[in-house]
């Protein structure tokens, strides 16, 4: 049976319409590794698959894995499927959840291979908010003048948790630090990411903390002008979530964040494919201080 791939932006996301049975099939798991190299994001619109089905699709794409499994207040008894809500029942404390409001990518500032894709899929919906978007990091550097793309060569950056708290919180207080500070570290990460196959991206998001041996007024200037440009509206495909609806994304070439929402019914579960790269590796105390250099 062929498989229509509906592309939905010139340079990002796509829609495969099929039904539930056919998510594990030879040529929909084949399909979905290709479209996923060209247009980094394919939704499955109204797909309503059981965290089963979501687990067999995910084992078809790769070695599962849950790296938020240690996540301060998450549910224990969760294993493979991270259920992303502000309930309090499932989710005592909201910090990983608020911090998807900006612009991330899962997993970088943990020391493991950075998480090769991941799939989201729709529970119950927000009444308002609640819409995920996502940014192509390969057209944002293909796209970049060639005298910026020079400029950036050999650039490294300190991605850290507290940056990516500092939205959430401001001072997120030595408590809540030392909890999260168990399962991530102060990573140093190239700001050009040369994949295996030979192709290159941006590695950027809110964690992107400052610029290795640069000012951090020059090295903050930089990483927040280029995150604005690669959240262009030609480089972004903004999903708005309807009953059912499954989305996979290439994890290591695109970032996302989620429309703000306080509905406690939003629910979304997801799960992960591991990745084989190691684009960065934990900042060394030299690198740390090197990051943090006050203005003259
Ligand atoms: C996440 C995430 C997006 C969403 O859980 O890492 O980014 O729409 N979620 O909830
Ligand atoms: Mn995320």
């Amino acid at each position: 049976m062929t498989i229509t791939i509906e592309p939905v932006k010139p340079l990002i996301g796509a829609r495969i319409h099929i039904s539930r049975d056919r998510l594990c099939d030879d040529d929909v798991i084949e399909t979905v590794r290709k479209v996923l190299e060209e247009r980094h994001v394919i939704v499955f619109p109204g797909i309503g698959v059981s965290d089963e089905e979501q687990l067999a699709f995910t084992d078809r794409l790769g070695d599962r894995v849950n790296f938020t499994r240690r996540v301060p207040g998450s549910d224990a008894s969760a294993q493979d499927v991270y259920k992303i809500t502000l309930d309090k029942e499932l989710n005592f404390e909201p910090d990983y959840v608020y911090g998807t409001f900006f612009w991330h990518i899962d997993g970088v500032t943990m020391d493991i291979p950075l998480p090769k894709l991941t799939v989201l899929s729709a529970r119950t919906l927000a009444q308002s908010g609640g819409a995920t978007e996502f940014a192509n990091l390969f057209a944002a550097y293909d796209l970049l003048p060639v005298a910026e793309r020079h400029e950036m060569e050999g650039l490294r950056v300190l991605h850290s948790l507290e940056a990516s708290l500092r939205p959430v919180y401001g001072h997120p207080g030595q408590e809540r630090l030392e909890r999260w500070r168990t399962m991530t570290a102060p990573m140093d990460h190239p700001l050009i990411w040369n994949h295996a196959d030979g192709r290159k991206s941006l590695l950027l998001g809110t964690h992107a903390d400052t610029v290795i041996g640069m000012p951090s007024v020059h090295g903050r200037a930089l990483l927040w002008r280029l995150q604005q440009w690669a959240a262009q509206p030609d480089f972004t495909y903004r999903h708005d979530w309807q009953p059912g609806d499954m989305v996979i994304w290439n994890n290591e070439g695109t970032m996302h964040r989620v429309h703000p929402y306080t509905d406690t019914r939003r629910s979304m579960h997801r799960t992960t494919i591991a990745g084989a790269e190691r684009p960065g590796h934990p900042a060394s105390a030299d690198a740390i201080a090197r990051a943090l250099i006050p203005a003259d």
